[in-house]
């Protein structure tokens, strides 16, 4: 018997078909996972049953019942309660008041009384969290934690997490890991969405895999290695870039970075005398909980941010005071985390990709565009990008933009690459490639600071890696010794390694 049926379900967006005839059958007791690269339509079909979108076609039956889901009440009321990346919560209010914020059934609420049923239902649950606490003090982890308790207050037996772990350090992973076990053996069910094969593997009893909007399979974990998982996700067998480890001792410091002390845009200190060091032929890897001064940090480096103070050096010559361009000029090479901010939209391939070096293909006052054409097409061949050098940039996919950028930064063979999160967004193809293309800068000799909120990513590809956290690095790793649980720690705070 299944607790949700969803059948055919089929949603458009103008021509862009997003769920296509997708099945889903979703357990009583089961921790079922959906799993599809970025893009596969995995938030969209949860929004239906969610009652957040309508589906074109298909029908949803709760315990074989068919049903109407216009709208999230109608969703709540059927037992089906959703957690989305985003919280919804108010800070100001304490635990309490969130959850049982516009579930008061009329009557005039009482503190204590809330707090205390507030409190028995977490305890029910199996979930530790002060009802008393205001929002606005708990860490991520913890708000997570508010959020599914104030779907389980409304009776959920139906959890729709969406991608829950992604702004998680592993230990609070862990701890989510127990809660929804706990739920499963209360007869509850949980649909996980993930692109994680390590999670999904570890976690689920079943997985649902969808692949351009299409459901490609339904499996029992139990019965499937992560690399079949990645081939139904991905539609090949073998996946992800191998760094070869070698010893960076004797190569000399390309970047070197110095007390540095930057303010955020709200004119709050941001960095505090951050200190760091990156080898030629190193990658150096900084990880950290998303708003821990990364893009501060990002954008210092480049010139595209006053610091404070301290001192960036490249190659030995101070960089502070220099324009952005004056960076790039002096080898920096900048990709930058937002990928339309480094481009126009509106111009094509070929000219992004000529971009910031107008002044090379310009002869006596004129631009040479024979010239900049002719590098353009070498450029897309050589970095695979899936495009004609006139297309506009803005009807590129995710992954050919990042390509763009990448050829028009790592084509100049910079002396330091700084990278904030490079594969943001992008499917796992793309994602391979960049990664690629960045041990491949190292590989040259180039001093490579890679900024990123994915842990994997970072352990996948650095020879170092530095934890941030609030604008400070409290800890530097060599890759051998760090282990996520040790990464976990410093990224969460609770300890300083120096
Ligand atoms: N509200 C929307 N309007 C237009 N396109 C959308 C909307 N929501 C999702 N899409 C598109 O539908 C496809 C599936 O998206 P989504 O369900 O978010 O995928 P996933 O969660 O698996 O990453 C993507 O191409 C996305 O750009
Ligand atoms: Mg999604």
């Amino acid at each position: 018997m299944y607790i949700v049926d969803m059948l055919g379900i089929t949603k458009t967006f103008g021509e862009l078909v997003a769920n296509d005839n997708v099945d889903f059958q979703l357990r009583k007791g089961e921790i079922h996972a959906l799993l599809g690269e970025n893009g596969a339509g995995k938030t969209t079909l949860m929004r239906i049953l969610y009652g957040l979108y309508r589906p074109d076609t298909g029908i949803i039956k709760v315990a074989e019942q068919p049903v109407e889901i216009h709208s999230p009440k109608d969703a709540i009321a059927n037992g089906i309660g959703m957690v989305t990346q985003h919280f919804a919560l108010v800070p100001p209010l304490s635990v309490a008041e969130n959850i049982v914020l516009g579930n008061t059934d009329g009557f005039v609420v009482n503190r204590a009384a809330m707090e205390a049923k507030v409190a028995a239902a977490a305890d029910r649950f199996g979930i530790v969290i002060d009802p008393k606490s205001l929002v606005r003090h708990l860490a991520v982890g913890q708000r997570q934690r508010v959020e599914i308790l104030k779907a389980l207050y409304r009776n959920a037996r139906v959890l729709i997490l969406d991608e829950p772990t992604a702004v998680l350090v592993p230990q609070e992973v862990d701890a989510l890991f127990e809660t929804l076990n706990r739920l499963k053996a209360d007869g509850l069910s949980v649909i996980f969405i993930s692109h994680k094969l390590h999670e999904v593997t570890q976690i689920t009893d079943r997985v649902t895999v969808l692949r351009d909007g299409k459901l490609i399979g339904t499996v029992d974990t139990k019965d499937m290695s992560q690399s079949q998982l990645a081939a139904m996700m991905v539609g090949r067998e073998t996946f992800g870039v191998t760094r070869k480890d070698e010893q960076h001792e004797q190569q000399p410091v390309t970047l070197r970075i110095d007390n540095l002390c930057a303010k955020n845009d709200q004119g709050m200190p941001a960095l505090t005398n951050v200190c760091l060091e990156v080898k030629a032929g190193e990658i150096l890897g900084i990880a950290g909980v998303g708003g821990n001064g990364q893009k501060e940090l990002a954008e210092s480096l480049c010139g595209v941010r006053d610091c404070a103070s301290g001192s960036i050096q490249l190659a030995g010559k101070e960089l502070i005071g220099k324009t952005p361009a004056g960076f790039t000029q002096a080898g920096v090479g900048r990709i930058p985390e937002d990928r339309h901010e480094g481009m126009v939209g509106d111009l094509t391939v070929t000219e992004n990709l000529a971009l910031e070096h107008l002044n090379e293909y310009t002869r006596s006052g004129v631009l040479d565009h024979k010239a900049i054409r002719t590098r353009a097409e070498e450029l897309i061949h050589q970095f695979q990008i899936k495009a004609r050098p006139n297309d506009p940039v803005r009807t590129l996919s995710g992954g050919n933009m990042q390509k763009v950028l990448l050829a028009r930064v790592l084509s100049r063979n910079p002396k330091a690459v700084i990278v904030p999160q490079p594969t943001r967004g992008l499917d796992v193809g793309a994602t391979d490639y960049v990664r690629q293309q960045l041990l491949e800068q190292r590989d040259r000799g180039a001093a490579i600071l890679l900024i990123s909120e994915d842990l994997d990513e970072i352990l996948a590809l650095s020879d170092r890696i530095a934890v941030i956290y609030e604008g400070e690095i409290v800890g530097i790793l060599p890759a051998g010794e760090a282990t996520p649980e040790r990464l976990g720690l410093l990224m969460s705070g609770a300890v300083k390694e120096h």
